[in-house]
């Protein structure tokens, strides 16, 4: 996605090669506009996977994640996010690591919201070591639901996030997929 390629090159700063910040449009202040053109996307692309349900991890997945579920007239689950392994009711849930954020959490979904008849498409605003999506398969995976596919709004291809999604034969559909970056540049795929 072309606009979102030059709003990470005017606005993005690479802290070093590894961690992209996008605080100014996509992780603490949000571009609305870009937001709902990003919705659009995956909305067009997954426009006959037979939707459901859109699902993101809390925080920065809400934003794209909404503007999707609101193109495919379908409803917004958001996955949270505890420090403990305490949960009420029929919860489904997964230990998670961050191996970007070096922190540890349990992701949880409750099995009000989705059901074995569901077909489910992942958001998240973006794919480093895939931990966090993996997490999201899992959960999802225990109500019987179907993953239909991750819309990723930045991959960091250099990590190993999105082969280990292709390896367990789930689409990957990410909006734009940084090969490489520096403090002063940042390459993308085509
Ligand atoms: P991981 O396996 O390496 O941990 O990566 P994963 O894709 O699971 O992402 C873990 C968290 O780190 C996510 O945030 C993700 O958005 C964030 N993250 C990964 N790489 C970058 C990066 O280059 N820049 C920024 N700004 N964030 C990155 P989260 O824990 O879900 O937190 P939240 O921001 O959504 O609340």
């Amino acid at each position: 996605m072309q606009e979102l390629k030059q709003k990470i090159i005017s606005h993005g700063r690479a802290l070093n090669d590894q961690v992209l910040l996008v605080d100014s449009f996509l992780n603490h202040q949000v571009d609305v506009r870009l937001m709902a053109k990003v919705g659009e996307a995956f909305a067009n692309h997954f426009a006959d996977s037979g939707v459901t349900r859109v699902m993101t991890i809390e925080s920065s997945g809400i934003a794209p994640a909404m503007m999707t579920a609101l193109e495919l007239s379908v409803p917004l689950v958001v996955m949270k996010k505890q420090n403990s392994a305490i949960t009420r009711g029929d919860v489904y849930t997964a230990a998670v690591h961050s191996f970007t954020k070096q922190t540890e959490y349990q992701l949880s979904l409750s099995a009000k919201y989705v059901s074995a008849q569901d077909r489910v498409l992942v958001i998240d605003d973006f794919l480093a070591m895939g931990e966090a999506a993996l997490g999201a398969l899992n959960v999802i995976s225990q109500s019987g639901a179907t993953v239909v596919g991750f819309g990723i709004v930045i991959e960091k291809s250099f990590q190993r996030g999105r082969d280990r999604l292709l390896d367990k034969g789930y689409e990957v559909y990410s909006l734009a997929r940084v090969k490489h970056m520096t403090k002063d540049h940042i390459e993308f795929h085509e």
